[in-house]
């Protein structure tokens, strides 16, 4: 028996059974899928998820597939790191990374989205796959889609780094990419979805997508022992994560796995395209669309599917949005580095970099348990740091040459 009710639309709540439809029929608002939650209550429990293997299907019930999952059934369960020499650095007390830098197998958060996508496509019966991507979704599908045996079509802005790029048709997947923007490429794909009948995992099949994101909030919740933290900071392009993250809080509530939610959750944009953030610091209900011109082409989405509602969490929540430029996403990238030794790409930059802003403007404060999601690796967008680390010393292999280097570097 399935634990989905269905979805269900967020503005007019207009109900429909499972299927691979994004839309409202009555007032075009997007679909969210519905639990039955008091089932789910019955059937789910501490004991029975740490029993289970260590990846995001321990939640599963929390997950809108039928059956079992049939792709990317080793996603996640990625650390969460006290980070505590960052944690000096920034003058709070107690700090977290969860470091989906690290996740499998493509290291970045979409493996959570795709997985859940991918499989729940199979599900659907559908044969093809595709998506709109900034980079990490389309290195995610070619991989969950050449693992299932799947063909899949995956357009890009034709500009992307050569690690997003190369990353992706290493899977020998068919990439295509656009001269244009992001916004422009999913205009194009949301043509082609219904044209050609594919699932696209972020477009017509997006319901189910985006409840993959929930996962980074259960284990966070998990690893915190089953506390949710008391300030979260998200990275957001579409908006979809940290909407889901607020999801995953309230419904560990509602399913009885935690007594309360009490988090605050703060969004982080780069300035270059930062059209969510600006609505929440200028108060306004809507957004307005943005031409991004930022180095952090993972969160250059002008038009996000999901900032209304993104900047309605951090609203209810009671957290904030800010933004950062580029040096200081480069500056935040090295710090996180230099710390903790985790080498986060620009989207991870961007979250550690305005949380620092958070903190120094005192809106985090500095003795609470803050979490910072760290969504992407940096070994993806190494050409932002090219020029930025410095260069390495080359010498002969002769001890007396080493002997003036060292002389140098260590005074
Ligand atoms: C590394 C990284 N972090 C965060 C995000 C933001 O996710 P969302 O579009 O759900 O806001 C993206 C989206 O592409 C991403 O690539
Ligand atoms: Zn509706």
């Amino acid at each position: 028996m399935s634990l989905v009710k269905g979805l269900e639309c967020r503005e007019c709540h207009h109900q429909y059974p499972t299927s691979a439809i994004h839309v409202c029929e009555f007032c075009f608002g997007p679909l969210e899928v519905i639990y039955d939650y008091e089932s789910i209550k019955k059937e789910i429990s501490r004991e029975k998820i740490l029993s289970r293997e260590a990846n995001m299907w321990r939640y599963k019930e929390l997950l809108p597939l039928d059956g079992e999952p049939t792709v990317g059934t080793q996603v996640g369960y990625t650390p969460l790191v006290k980070a505590d020499n960052l944690a000096k650095a920034l003058g709070v007390k107690e700090l977290y990374i969860k470091n989906d830098a690290v996740n499998y197998p493509t290291l970045s958060f979409k493996d959570r989205v795709v997985s859940v996508a991918i499989s729940k496509a199979k599900e659907f019966g559908f044969k093809t796959v595709g998506c709109a991507s900034t980079g990490n979704l389309a290195n995610s599908v070619a991989a969950h889609a050449a693992s299932a045996g799947l063909e899949s079509f995956i357009f890009i802005p034709h500009d992307l780094e050569q690690g997003k790029v190369l990353g992706t048709l290493v899977f020998g997947t068919n990439l295509v990419g656009i001269r244009g923007t992001y916004d422009e490429v999913n205009r194009l794909c949301s043509e082609i979805a219904a044209k050609y009948k594919w699932a696209f995992v972020n477009i017509n099949i997006r319901p189910f997508y985006a409840e993959g994101s929930k996962a980074m909030g259960y284990e966070i919740v998990e690893q915190l022992n089953w506390k949710t933290p008391q300030h979260v900071v998200s990275p957001m392009a579409g908006g979809s994560l940290i909407t889901k993250l607020w999801k995953s809080f309230n419904e560990m509530v509602k399913v009885g796995l935690i007594e309360k939610n009490t988090a605050k959750i703060y969004g982080a944009q780069a300035t270059g395209c930062s059209p969510i953030t600006t609505a929440v610091k200028n108060g306004w209900d809507l957004f307005k669309p943005q031409q991004p011109d930022t180095i952090c082409k993972s969160l250059a989405i002008g038009n996000p599917a999901d900032g209304f509602y993104a900047a309605r969490v951090m609203h209810e929540s009671g957290g904030w949005g800010e933004d950062i430029n580029d040096e200081e996403i480069v500056d935040a990238m090295k710090l996180l580095a230099e710390t903790e030794g985790i080498f986060t790409e620009t989207a991870g930059g961007v979250t550690v970099g305005v949380a620092k802003k958070l903190i120094e403007q005192g809106r985090i404060p500095k003795n609470e348990r803050i979490v910072l999601c760290i969504t992407g690796n940096g070994l993806k967008t190494m050409e932002v740091l090219v020029g930025k680390c410095g260069d390495p010393v080359t010498i002969n292999a002769k001890i007396r040459e080493f002997d003036e280097v060292y002389q140098k570097l260590h005074h």
